[in-house]
């Protein structure tokens, strides 16, 4: 059985902030994402292929006569204040981090914000490698400008949220979630290019097949720690490897042959850091080019390569997504499977042929179940739009 996720009631979240504040506010939406394939790639220059899904953080807003923004979370029932003129310190590790964060971002770039009243909910997961922080703070950069009258390119309202979060939260991501939170169109996926930050729009056709996402309900606490030195030993590997290939920027600059020629070069666990990014920038180009022809076996070969790398050669899988995955790829309604997001518990994405769907869902449930004692979450999610007004 599939587990309904409650969507987020922009009425009931109207009424409430209307009862709080006295006015009618506006109403500004970003969804969560997975990503396809392109993992750990994005900080490389590299190529991605994200599918913004239908969870989202809607934030209601409306414009104050003062320099306060207060923020409260409807699901927590907590309120915030910051000073637009006096930020607080960074990385206090609350959620307020990326209030401030993308506030402070949008003052950087030259935006005149005003103060503003917001009442935040969320039904994209958090934890969960699905991207809650980019909805977030995507959402609310987009509210904050338009309640402030202010326009910004949608490239520097991702790059201001992905600001937000190497100063204020203190991740040092690269730009794929914030980037399909902002730009991802309905029934596609987007194949990004993290070098130039073009895109093209990779139609995503689930008229016989359904993206599951089951969720390990596991978040191991190694995950920003752990992603802020991969993202370092991918900088050594390029700085050990610009010895003999000067010209190199990126590991995005590097052949398969030229790997195979300089790899010696490399320390463990370097090489296969570097193995797992050369290897995954070709796997996502070669998936966006099978998604498009609509080989999804080409797809699900791909997707299989790509968590084995991801488990052995950049070591970010763990126990609980391996058994998800391996699980999947066990039973005859999967065409392709792999973990999705930065790592360290979170999700598995599954392509599953529709007439398996129930069959699917139960297999899952029971034996992961079963070998954990742990129960999943799982949830089919379609392909839905980036940053926008509710009206
Ligand atoms: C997190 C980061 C992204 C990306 C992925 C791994 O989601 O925010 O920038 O690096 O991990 O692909």
């Amino acid at each position: 059985m599939l587990e309904i996720q409650p969507g987020v009631d922009k009425d009931k979240l109207r009424s409430e902030f209307a009862r709080l504040h006295g006015a009618q506010p506006r109403l500004f939406r970003a969804p969560g994402r997975i990503n396809l394939i392109g993992e750990h790639t994005d900080y490389n220059d590299g190529f991605v292929l994200p599918m913004a899904i239908d969870r989202e953080t809607v934030v209601a807003g409306a414009a104050r006569d003062d320099r306060l923004i207060r923020a409260r979370s409807y699901s927590q029932g907590e309120t915030v204040e910051l000073n637009l003129d006096k930020p607080g310190s960074p990385r206090r590790g609350v959620w307020f981090d990326y209030v401030e964060g993308v506030a402070q971002a949008l003052i950087a770039r030259g935006k005149l914000l005003r103060g503003a009243d917001l009442l935040i909910q969320s039904n994209v997961p958090a934890g969960a490698g699905l991207s809650s922080s980019a909805a977030l703070e995507v959402s609310l950069g987009f509210a904050l400008l338009a309640i402030s009258g202010q326009e910004l390119d949608p490239l520097s309202l991702a790059l201001a949220a992905t600001d937000a979060e190497h100063n204020y939260v203190g991740t040092m991501c690269g730009i794929m979630d914030q980037y399909a939170a902002t730009f991802a169109k309905a029934g596609h996926a987007l194949r990004i290019d993290c070098r130039s930050l073009e895109s093209t729009l990779v139609p995503v056709d689930l008229s016989e097949t359904a993206i599951v996402v089951c969720d390990t309900n596991v978040k191991h606490n190694l995950a920003s720690s752990e992603y802020n030195k991969r993202r370092a030993e991918c900088e050594q590997g390029v700085q050990l490897l610009r010895l003999v290939l000067p010209e190199i920027g990126a590991l995005r600059d590097i052949s398969m042959s030229q790997f195979e020629l300089h790899q010696h070069r490399l320390p463990e666990p370097i090489r296969r850091r570097c193995r797992h990014v050369i290897t995954e920038n070709a796997r996502t180009l070669s998936a966006a080019e099978a998604l498009k022809a609509r080989d999804l076996k080409t797809m699900g070969v791909l997707m299989a390569e790509s968590h084995r790398s991801l488990r052995d050669d950049y070591e970010v899988s763990c126990a609980e997504l391996d058994l998800m995955f391996e699980i999947a790829q066990s039973l005859d309604q999967v065409i392709g499977a792999r973990m999705t997001g930065g790592g360290f518990g979170g999700c598995t994405i599954n392509f599953v042929r529709r007439d398996g769907l129930e069959e699917f869902c139960e297999e899952i449930l029971v034996r992961y179940q079963d070998q954990t004692g742990i129960t999943p979450s799982r949830y089919v999610v379609t392909a839905a739009d980036g940053v926008s007004e509710i009206t």
